[in-house]
C-alpha cells in the first residue's frame, strides 16, 4: 500500500486527485499495489468535495508521518515548492512534480538530495504537459548522442498565435480564452515573454547534455512583438513563426540555448503543431530526428504525467541513479549574438527609396518579401547567414529616420 500526499489543489492538483479517483483500479494493478491519496495540501478551504476531509494546511503533518512515502508536488512557484521539496527528499520521500521553474532553477541540486536519501525525484509533467518525454529521452534514446533539441513547448502561446494566424482573433482574446481552458500559467507573462518555454528547453538541455542549464544563461525573447503583418511575410517566404525553444551542442562542448519566434518552413515537421499542442524534436546521432507531440497544458493532459510518475515512484525499489544531471559552469552557455542566423529584418522609413537602396547595398543576397496592403515605405527581407553581432553592425550604419519594425531569426528543421 502506498499512501500518497499531493501538495497544491490548483488547475493540475485537483487534476491529480481526480484521476486517482476516476482510474482507481487501473492505476493500482500498474502499481501493482492499493495506492490512496492521504492528504492535500492546499491554503484554501473546498468544503463541497467528496473528500473534502483529507484537506490540510499543516505542511508539517504530511513530512512527519512515515506512511506517506510519495508526494506531488503541484502548487508551482519556487517557494515554498524548493523548501518543501528538499526537505521531503531529506525525509526519505519520493517527490514527483509538474513544477517547471523548480526543476529547472534546483534540479541538480534536488536530484543530488533525491540520490543521497535513496529516493527518486521525477518530473515527467514539467515539459510537454502529458508528451512522455523526460523518460523516453532518459531511457529510450539512452543510445545516443544528443546534438540538439528544438521545440515548441508553450501550449498557451502556441494557442495565441494559432487564434490570431487562423481565426483573426485578437492578442488579448485569444490569452483570455486560454486562461480559461486552464493552459496560462497563474502570471501569464511567463508564457507571453517566453519564461515557461525557457525553463523547459533547461530542463530538456540538461537531460540530453548532462549539465545543468539555467534559465538565467539562456537568451529568452517572447511573442509580444510579434503582429499580423509578420504573420504574413512569413507566409510568403513560405512558413509560419513560431515559438521555439531551442539548445545545440557546439564541436567545443558549450551549448547554444535560446527561446525565440523563429520561422519555420511550411514543411518543417513543427509546423503544423498548433493550438495547445506541443511538438519536440530531438535529434539523435543514431536516430536522426524524432518528435514528440501531444497536448502541452491542460488539467488532465497534465495530471496524467503526474500520476504516471507516482505510479513509477510506488513500483521503484530503488533510486534512478541515472536520472540526473552535473551542475554547471557560469559559462557553459555561449552568448546567442555569436551564433550564426538568417534573420527576417522588416523596416519602415519617411526616407523612402533612399533607404531602400541603402538596404539593399547593406544587405546584399538577401530575399525580398512581400505582403497584401504593403505600404510602400516598409520593407522586409531575409539576410544571408550572420551572428547577431554583424547584423548589429550593419543596422548601426543606417540612419536615425530608419524603424526596425522586427527581426526575427529563422531556423532549419
Ligand atoms: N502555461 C504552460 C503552457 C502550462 O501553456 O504550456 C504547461 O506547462
Amino acid at each position: 500500500m502506498a499512501k500518497v500526499a499531493v501538495l497544491g489543489h490548483g488547475v493540475v492538483g485537483s487534476g491529480v486527485v481526480e484521476l486517482f479517483h476516476k482510474n482507481k483500479d487501473s492505476i493500482e494493478a500498474r502499481a501493482g499495489q492499493h495506492m490512496e491519496v492521504k492528504y492535500i495540501l492546499d491554503i484554501r478551504d473546498f468544503p463541497d468535495l467528496p473528500y473534502h476531509d483529507k484537506f490540510t494546511k499543516d505542511f508539517q503533518l504530511i513530512l512527519n508521518d512515515p506512511e506517506i512515502t510519495v508526494v506531488a508536488e503541484v502548487m508551482g512557484g519556487l517557494s515554498p515548492a524548493f523548501e518543501y521539496v528538499k526537505s521531503l527528499l531529506e525525509h526519505g520521500k519520493s517527490v514527483v512534480t509538474s513544477n517547471k521553474e523548480l526543476v529547472a532553477e534546483k534540479g541538480a541540486l534536488l536530484l543530488h538530495i533525491a540520490k543521497e536519501h535513496n529516493v527518486n525525484f521525477f518530473f515527467e509533467a514539467s515539459v510537454g504537459g502529458g508528451i512522455p518525454i523526460i523518460r523516453p529521452m532518459h531511457q529510450c534514446l539512452a543510445a545516443n548522442e544528443i546534438t540538439e533539441i528544438a521545440g515548441i513547448l508553450n501550449g498557451t502561446t502556441n494557442f495565441i498565435l494559432t487564434k490570431m494566424i487562423h481565426d483573426q482573433m485578437s492578442f488579448d482574446d485569444a490569452l483570455k480564452m486560454a486562461q480559461e481552458l486552464g493552459y496560462a500559467e497563474r502570471n501569464p507573462a511567463a508564457d507571453v515573454e517566453g519564461r515557461d518555454t525557457c525553463r523547459k528547453i533547461c530542463i530538456l538541455a540538461s537531460l540530453a547534455f548532462g549539465s545543468h542549464v539555467y534559465p538565467n544563461t539562456v537568451y529568452t525573447e517572447g511573442i509580444t512583438n510579434l503582429t499580423l503583418e509578420d504573420v504574413a511575410y512569413a507566409e510568403d517566404w513560405g512558413g509560419v513563426i513560431k515559438l521555439i525553444g531551442r539548445a545545440k551542442k557546439l564541436p567545443d562542448g558549450k551549448l547554444t540555448a535560446g527561446v525565440f519566434p523563429a520561422f519555420i518552413g511550411e514543411h518543417s515537421q513543427l509546423a503544423n503543431i498548433d493550438d495547445v499542442f506541443n511538438g519536440v524534436l530531438i535529434r539523435g546521432d543514431a536516430t536522426g530526428d524524432v518528435v514528440f507531440y501531444g497536448r502541452g497544458a491542460g488539467k488532465f493532459p497534465t495530471a496524467s504525467a503526474v500520476v504516471a510518475d507516482m505510479i513509477d515512484v510506488a513500483k521503484a525499489n530503488t533510486t534512478s541513479k541515472s536520472l540526473s544531471w552535473e551542475d554547471s559552469a557560469e559559462n557553459h552557455v555561449v552568448d546567442i549574438q555569436t551564433v550564426p542566423f538568417s534573420f527576417y529584418l522588416r523596416f519602415c522609413s519617411e526616407r523612402g527609396d533612399e533607404c531602400e537602396a541603402q538596404l539593399r547595398e547593406l544587405f546584399p543576397d538577401s530575399t525580398w518579401l512581400a505582403r497584401k496592403k504593403q505600404p510602400e515605405n516598409e520593407w522586409a527581407f531575409i539576410t544571408p547567414v550572420m551572428t547577431g553581432l554583424e547584423l548589429q553592425e550593419r543596422l548601426a550604419r543606417l540612419d536615425e529616420a530608419d524603424q526596425l519594425l522586427n527581426r526575427i531569426r529563422l531556423l532549419d528543421y
